[in-house]
């Protein structure tokens, strides 16, 4: 029986297996998949070493990413520019990596909102970290023009400007008024607003109000941050949309069938999140 794992350290909260799982029994593919501890010190023999193991492939998560990168024998364009794989899959006995959370939040925004436009606008991004890279760059093959960033960290911004060029910049209190009132789109991209974390504090009654107001935070499902936007009446997004659209692509590579998100699916998981909340 074909098998594929989440590898991370720790895996328990992992919501891949639920998702897989879900499809591996709506396609009829006699096949499992599995979380799987590995300790840090261990994720580069265990990547090298997949294709001799029970494995076909894995997803790879926190803190694990940027050392699935390093220990794949080939990373693919975007896995380069990001310096970070979320899926391994083996293609003619060759270990290959991967990255699927840029295109898994564009896929998220299209299912929600088939007629929102990105070609030519300003996005707004707070945070700077790994997931932030990843939108970023989707945002800018989506043809969005300019895109401010706010970040604790004023370097890791210098970092995302010397990465990907001109239509980066900074945002500072100072500015931040004037670049909200012109964005088309803003998303926190931070771990702020999760559970145990602290709450996003920014000032957001300045956006336009067709702005779309995306948190990539998931527990739980409706973050601070986005009832405050829909109390202002703008359109919002939850991160759970990202979390089963980048989970597409990997299914489709190592069990051969592109999986729908379904709203079944959605509900699924949506229902294991609240029920961990109340824990
Ligand atoms: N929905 C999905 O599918 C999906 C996919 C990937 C990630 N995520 C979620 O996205 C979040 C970020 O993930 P990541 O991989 O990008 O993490 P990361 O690389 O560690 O980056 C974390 C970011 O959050 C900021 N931050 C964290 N705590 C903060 C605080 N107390 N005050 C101000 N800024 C703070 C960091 O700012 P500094 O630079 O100043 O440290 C940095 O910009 C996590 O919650 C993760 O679960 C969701």
């Amino acid at each position: 029986m074909k098998k594929a794992c989440v590898i991370g350290w720790p895996i328990a909260h992992s919501r891949s297996p639920l998702i897989h799982n879900y499809w591996l029994k709506r396609y009829g593919i006699d096949a499992v998949y599995e979380k799987k501890a590995v300790e840090p010190k261990n994720v580069a023999l265990f990547i090298a070493n997949l294709a001799a193991s029970e494995f076909i492939g894995c997803n790879v998560t926190i803190p694990h990413k940027e050392a699935a990168f390093q220990a794949v024998s080939k990373a693919d364009e975007i896995a380069g520019r990001l310096g970070a794989v979320n899926t391994v899959y083996i293609k003619d006995g060759v270990v290959c990596g991967t990255n699927t959370d840029g295109e898994g939040f564009i896929a998220s925004l299209r299912h929600a909102y088939p007629a929102f436009e990105l070609k030519n606008k300003t996005a707004v991004i707070v945070g700077a970290g790994g997931a932030a890279k990843a939108i970023i760059g989707a945002l800018l093959d989506e043809g969005v023009a300019k895109i401010g960033i706010i970040n604790r960290t004023r370097e890791r911004i210098h970092e995302l400007q010397t990465q990907f060029g001109s239509g980066i910049y900074e945002i500072s209190e100072t500015n931040s008024n004037d670049t909200l009132k012109s964005c088309a789109l803003l998303v926190n991209t931070t771990s702020m607003g999760m559970e145990g974390q602290p709450p996003l504090e920014l000032e957001i009654q300045s956006l336009g109000p067709y702005a779309l107001v995306a948190d990539i935070v998931y527990t739980p499902l409706e973050t601070a941050f986005l009832k405050k936007a829909k109390r202002q009446g703008n359109p919002v997004l939850d991160g759970l949309g990202m979390l089963l659209h980048q989970a597409v692509r990997g299914f489709e590579l190592w069990f051969g069938v592109k999986p729908e998100v379904t709203a079944e699916l959605h509900a699924l998981i949506a229902g294991d999140v609240q029920k961990a909340n109340k824990q």
